[in-house]
C-alpha cells in the first residue's frame, strides 16, 4: 500500500528514516506487547487460548526475521517449559513431509499475517488437525483469520521493509509464553512465576538504555561501512540474534554479513577471518560467556577486528585486545535477547545511513512476500 507523502511526514517525526523511528518506538512497542500477556498487578501472566498439558509439542513456522523471533522462543520455551520446540523455516516446511502428530501445537510466526509460505505450512499443520495459534501485527490477516488463537503482538504498523520493533514485539510474547507455559505445566512455582513477569517487566527500560548506545554504535558503523565482509557470533539466544544481526545489516546496507552460532567458527567461518573483517560476538555475561569469550580470542589471534557487544560484567571479564567493546545494560537471561537487539539493529542502520542506502525500501525486498 502507498502511505501518502503528508502522511508519511508526520509519522516519522523527527526521525529521517521509519526504520530508525521503529527502532525507537520499541521500549513503548515491547510495553504494549508485554501488558497484553501479563497482569501488572500480579505479576501473572495472562496468555489465554491454550492449554499447554493438553500438547506435547509446539512447531513454529515463519520467514525471515519472524523465524529468529520463533529460534529465540524455542531457547526460552524449552528451557522454562519443559516442551519441546520445532522452528522451521515455512518455506522447507511446506514443501517436505514432516512427521506432525495432531497432539502439537502450530504457530504461525507473521508480523504481516500475509507470508505466503507461512500460510501455507500453517495449513498444513491445521490440517494435520493440529491446534493453531497466530501471532501477527496485523490481526484482520489470513492467518490471523484461520488460527484457533490469535495471540496480536500490538506493536503498532511497522512501515520499514526491515523488521524491528515487529521483532521484539514477537520475542515479548515468546517470553511470555515460555513463562505460561512453564507455570501452566508446574515447571516453575507461582514464586517464579512472579519473578519472571517482573524480569520481563523490565525490558522496555532496559532497551530504552541500550537504544542510548546510538551514539557509540554511530562510531562503530562508519567503521563496519567499510567492509566487504562481517561476521556475527553468538551462543544460546544469542546465537539466533546473530543471525538477526547478519540479516539486518545485509537486508539494508547490502554488505554481505553472515551469522553463525559461535561452537560452529572452527568448523568453517574462521577460515574466513582476517584483518579486514569485523567479527560482531554478542555476548552477555551469561552461562554462554565463558565460551563465547574464547571465540573471541581465536578470532582476535587471527587478526580479526572483534566488536564485543556484551554488559557491565562480560565487559570485565573480556579478554583484552577488541576493537571495540559496546556495553548494553545489564539483563535477566530471559530478556537479553531483547535487550541486545537494539544495538545490532542500530549497528546495521548506521551503516545503511553511511553508505547512502534506501533503508527503508531497500532493494528487491518487500515489506509482506505473498508469493512464493
Ligand atoms: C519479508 C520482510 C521481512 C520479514 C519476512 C517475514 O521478507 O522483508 O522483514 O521478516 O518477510 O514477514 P512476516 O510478515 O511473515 O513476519
Amino acid at each position: 500500500k502507498t502511505v501518502p507523502a503528508s502522511a508519511v511526514l508526520m509519522e516519522k517525526g523527527n526521525y529521517r528514516h521509519f526504520m530508525e523511528k521503529e527502532i525507537h518506538d520499541q521500549p513503548e512497542g515491547c510495553q504494549r506487547t508485554i501488558a497484553a500477556y501479563v497482569d501488572t498487578l500480579t505479576d501473572q501472566t495472562t496468555v489465554q487460548g491454550v492449554d499447554f498439558n493438553a500438547i506435547d509439542r509446539i512447531q513454529i513456522v515463519a520467514c525471515g526475521t519472524s523465524w529468529i523471533a520463533g529460534m529465540i522462543g524455542r531457547y526460552l520455551i524449552e528451557q522454562l517449559a519443559d516442551l519441546p520446540v520445532d522452528v522451521e523455516i515455512a518455506s522447507e516446511f511446506r514443501y517436505r513431509s514432516p512427521a506432525l502428530r495432531p497432539n502439537a501445537l502450530a504457530i504461525a510466526m507473521s508480523q504481516s499475517g500475509e507470508t505466503a509460505d507461512t500460510l501455507a505450512a500453517f495449513r498444513h499443520c491445521i490440517e494435520a488437525g493440529m491446534k493453531s495459534a497466530a501471532i501477527v501485527n496485523a490481526t484482520e490477516s489470513t492467518i490471523a483469520r484461520e488460527a484457533d488463537v490469535v495471540w496480536p503482538i500490538h506493536c503498532g504498523p511497522e512501515i520499514g521493509v526491515a523488521s524491528t520493533k515487529a521483532f521484539t514485539a514477537q520475542v515479548s510474547v515468546m517470553i511470555a509464553l515460555a513463562i505460561a507455559a512453564a507455570k501452566a505445566r508446574g515447571r516453575i512455582d507461582e514464586a517464579e512465576e512472579k519473578r519472571l513477569v517482573h524480569v520481563l517487566l523490565e525490558a522496555p527500560r532496559l532497551i530504552a538504555e541500550a537504544i542510548g548506545l546510538e551514539d557509540a554504535l554511530k562510531e562503530i558503523a562508519a567503521e563496519i561501512a567499510k567492509a566487504k565482509d562481517v561476521l556475527y557470533l553468538g551462543r544460546g539466544p544469542m546465537s539466533a540474534l546473530a543471525l538477526e544481526g547478519a540479516l539486518k545489516l545485509k537486508e539494508i546496507s547490502y554488505i554481505h554479513a553472515e551469522g553463525y552460532a559461535a561452537g560452529e567458527l572452527k568448523h568453517g567461518p574462521i577460515a574466513l577471518v582476517d584483518e579486514a573483517t569485523p567479527v560482531i560476538i554478542l555476548a552477555p555475561y551469561d552461562s554462554w560467556f565463558e565460551k563465547s569469550a574464547s571465540n573471541m580470542s581465536e578470532v582476535m589471534a587471527r587478526g580479526g577486528q572483534v566488536v564485543f557487544i556484551t554488559d557491565p560484567e562480560g565487559a570485565k571479564h573480556a579478554p583484552a585486545g577488541a576493537k571495540v567493546v559496546v556495553t548494553a545494560p545489564a539483563s535477566d537471561p530471559l530478556i537479553s535477547a531483547l535487550v541486545m537487539s537494539a544495538p545490532i539493529q542500530l549497528l546495521a542502520y548506521h551503516v545503511a545511513v553511511v553508505k547512502g542506502a534506501d533503508v527503508d525500501q531497500p532493494r528487491n525486498l518487500a515489506k509482506s512476500v505473498t508469493v512464493e
